[in-house]
């Protein structure tokens, strides 16, 4: 799984044959310059979920369910789901376990598939007092393997692990017989996913032990538009071949 928020993003995941797209709440971070997702709204979601949905992939599409479009209410939540699959999302995720199981039921009886999401979960970020790995003591790994089954058990499809020490994912992963997507958890989950920007080297930022960089597209940008640059205050761009030529009526 790699996340895209518009319509080229989307169409080359899509082209590398990844299974799954994620319209991530990351958005945030990577689009937007916040901080943290708190400030990511169902409008901001609605509205790249339609572009990624514009580029037809042939990838599943889910979209996250941003910060406060689930806790007010399941009618509320289920009303927000439909907006992401109206949208052109075809599941939606959200965060936490055994504290949303009412709201994961909602949405499901709505006849939209749901994707957990457990561990560091980045919209938890106040509570937890910043960016932490989680389950780090035998307590708290078996409240989040107890948050999986309870998932699971409600029906949610995969469940991500995101920033949680290796041995954990392998545990919950074991656990369950639905799909694990680790993100900071070790290389023993189902599948694996990272934020677009990361992968390719377009965050600008320094990447958290998990990520690897595949690109650097952030330094093939910088450098194609500084040669535009020189070339257009040189006079090299644009020549004769990037020009329209005179037509006969106004050659005199
Ligand atoms: O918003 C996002 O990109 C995510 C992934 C990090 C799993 O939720």
């Amino acid at each position: 799984m790699v996340t895209a928020y518009d319509e080229p993003g989307a169409r080359y995941v899509d082209a590398a044959g990844v299974d799954v797209i994620l319209v991530g709440d990351s958005l945030a971070n990577v689009v937007l310059g916040q901080a943290d997702t708190l400030h990511v709204t169902m409008d901001d979601m609605v509205h790249h979920v339609a572009a990624v949905a514009a580029a037809r992939p042939s990838a599943h599409v889910v979209a996250d369910m941003p910060w406060l479009s689930y806790h007010l209410g399941v009618t509320d939540a289920v009303r927000n789901a439909a907006a992401l699959v109206r949208a052109g999302a075809q599941s939606v995720k959200l965060e936490g376990g055994r504290n949303r199981l009412e709201v994961v039921h909602a949405v499901l009886d709505a006849e939209i598939p749901v994707m957990g999401h457990l561990g560091l979960t980045p919209q938890s970020v106040l509570a937890f007092g910043g960016f932490k790995v989680q389950s780090k003591t035998r307590e708290a790994a078996r409240m989040l393997i107890d948050d999986a089954l309870g998932l699971q058990e409600a029906g949610v499809y995969a469940v991500v692990v995101e920033g949680v020490p290796a041995v954990v994912g392998t545990m919950v992963t074991e656990a369950l017989d639905i799909p694990t997507i680790g993100i900071g958890a070790g290389g023993d989950t189902d599948g694996q996913v990272l934020v677009f920007h990361d992968l390719l080297g377009l965050s600008g930022r320094t990447p958290a032990k998990f990520v690897r960089q595949y690109a650097d597209l952030g330094g093939a940008i910088t450098e194609a538009v500084a040669r535009y640059r020189d070339d257009v205050r040189s006079g090299a761009f644009p020549d004769a071949s990037e020009t329209y030529p005179t037509p006969p009526d106004l050659l005199d």
